[in-house]
């Protein structure tokens, strides 16, 4: 099973990316891929940029990323209340080669913060927008205040009840992409 762990900032240290990949690790059998959004920056998107440059390399690969995985694990930073421009971008070049940029791929969504709310209102606003961008969402979790709640030497949750949602939310996602799998080959074998 291959998921692909992407945190949705183009912070070096991203809190969110960390928290993607550390989920994405809970299940042992799986290949992860982990993005860092530096590697797909474009110019701000504009129709006429659009017209200039055509889709970029980064959002063809962004994309492509997304087609190969089984499973994706999208974790959200929050600026302002809402996402990053950072994803933003890449978020609306990527809808011009396609709207369903997730590709009916089953997702796991998550966000973190350091502060109490844990990023929760731009969790709220892409679990809004999901079923638009093609995102099958298995289950989702707001992590609050991420220094207190995550050890980074440990590289896990030190927060019991925060570690064992996070693990059904992942244990959710295995299963849906088991039961996925067998239905396409049970189609296949027709
Ligand atoms: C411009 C800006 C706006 C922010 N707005 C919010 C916010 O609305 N809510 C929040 O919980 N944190 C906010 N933060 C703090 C971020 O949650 C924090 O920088 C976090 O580390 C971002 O996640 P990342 O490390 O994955 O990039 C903001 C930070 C910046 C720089």
């Amino acid at each position: 099973m291959k998921i692909l762990a992407i945190g949705a900032s183009n912070n070096r240290h991203s809190i969110n990316r960390l928290l993607a990949s550390h989920a994405a690790s809970l299940l042992p059998a799986a290949s992860v891929q982990t993005l860092d959004l530096n590697d797909f920056e474009m110019p701000l998107y504009s129709d006429e940029r659009a017209e200039q440059l055509g889709i970029p390399v980064q959002a063809r690969c962004f994309f492509q990323s997304i087609g190969e995985a089984d499973a994706l694990v999208l974790s959200f930073a929050e600026h302002n209340g809402s996402y990053t421009a950072a994803y933003k971008n890449l978020f609306d070049w990527t809808s011009r080669i396609n709207k369903a940029v997730f590709q009916d791929k089953p997702a796991v969504y998550l966000s973190t913060s350091p502060g109490p709310s844990g990023a929760a209102s731009v969790l709220a606003g892409a679990l809004d927008s999901a079923g638009y961008s093609g995102a099958r969402v298995i289950a989702s979790l707001s992590v609050p205040s991420f220094d207190k709640n995550f050890d980074e030497n440990k590289g896990q949750l030190s927060n019991s009840s925060i570690r064992q949602n996070l693990l059904s939310a992942m244990q959710l996602l295995h299963r849906e992409v088991v039961r996925s799998g067998l239905h396409r080959a049970q189609l296949r074998a027709l």
